[in-house]
């Protein structure tokens, strides 16, 4: 049987396959007819047409937030990815990554996705596992560690051992909140209206946390009040804003969970420190922030948007461990 790690991300999908590494990595949308429904084009595809849809077209994303919000165009989307990778019909059998705490309701539409899209075998593993195994750090039952995951529509956090959590949450906190949120504060300060594509581009390109730090980026738009299209040159100063707001809402529930540990627990933290990931975490700066911030030491992984599904793929090669970490 084919094994796989899949990580159906609110903005993007990455699968790893056993034997071959990580096989596909694209956005998780689909667009669709606005009339009929009918789906008409599926991840990278769809995604150039947002912002950019006339009367007939959709673009959409079934996973919002972490949760299927479409099972339908969910299935469809997992089916065109699977038949990508893996091109024949086979037996498959996937591991799901799934938010930690996901109650059984949101992994029954996993479940239920996974099963029309051809999967023959469905298990599940909360993100934190998966997030340190992508470090390439060994989980064991006498080492808590600490993981914090931002991803485009929700941020996990938890310590954990290999027997467990001990303590942790999911926000409904991402990307995509600063992307809007950069969209608001570059209409307010350049009467500038962009899109959701170029306040993505922005944070990405030119975001950062570091002090002083001064890239820019020219951006097209349309003037507020003319209605014309206008270009403004928007600096890192100008996103920085949107950016704190949610890096501090972030670190603030981390302190959080990390005040309510018992003191052995605590010990290995300040110890192992912060294991960070999630394409967020590509921020200039975003790492030392949160470690001067929780004045804990926070490692980044050598790809922080791979981390999950590649420490998927560590468990999907290791029985023992795969069975230990997978929920009931
Ligand atoms: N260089 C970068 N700088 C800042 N943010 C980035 C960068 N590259 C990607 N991102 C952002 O990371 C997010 C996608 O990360 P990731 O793939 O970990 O999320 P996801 O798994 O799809 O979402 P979730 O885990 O919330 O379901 C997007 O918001 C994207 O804009
Ligand atoms: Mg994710």
């Amino acid at each position: 049987m084919l094994k796989l790690a899949i990580d159906f991300g609110t903005a993007m999908t990455k699968i790893y396959k056993l034997g071959s590494g990580i096989v596909l990595s694209e956005p998780t949308c689909v667009s669709v007819a606005r009339e009929t429904g009918e789906i008409r084009g599926f991840g990278s595809e769809a995604k150039r047409l947002v912002g950019k849809t006339g009367e007939f077209t959709d673009v959409v994303f079934p996973v919002y937030e972490g949760e299927i919000v479409n099972e339908k165009q969910a299935a469809a989307l997992l089916e065109y990815f699977l038949k990508k990778v893996i091109g024949r019909t086979f037996s498959v059998e996937a591991l799901f990554c799934v938010p930690c705490g996901c109650s059984v309701e949101a992994r029954e539409k996993y479940y239920n996705v996974a099963k029309s899209a051809g999967v023959s075998r469905v298990n599940f593993a909360e993100t934190p596992y998966l997030a340190v195994l992508g470090h390439d750090v060994p989980l064991s039952e006498s080492n808590p560690v600490f993981a914090i995951d931002i991803g485009a529509g929700k941020t996990s956090l938890a310590t954990f051992t290999l027997d467990g959590i001990i303590a942790g949450l999911t926000m409904n906190v991402g990307g995509n909140n600063i992307d809007i949120h950069i969209i608001d504060h570059i209409a307010e300060r350049y009467n500038l209206k962009i899109g959701p594509l170029t306040a993505e581009k922005l944070k990405n390109t030119v975001g950062s946390l570091v002090d002083h730090d001064n890239q820019s980026m020219l951006v097209n738009g349309r003037d507020i009040t003319t209605g014309r299209p206008r270009s403004v040159t928007v600096s890192s100063e100008d996103v920085l804003f949107p950016i704190r707001v949610y890096t501090d809402k972030i670190t603030e529930y981390a302190e959080i969970v990390l005040r309510k540990l018992p003191a052995e627990v605590s010990a290995a933290m300040c110890k192992n420190g912060i294991f960070l990931s999630g394409g967020v975490c590509n921020i200039i700066g975003l790492a030392d922030y949160v470690a001067k911030k929780l004045q804990m030491e926070a490692h980044l992984p050598n790809d922080v948007q791979m981390a999950i599904v590649l420490g998927g793929g560590r468990a999907i090669g290791n029985r023992a461990l795969h069975d230990k970490i997978c929920m009931e």
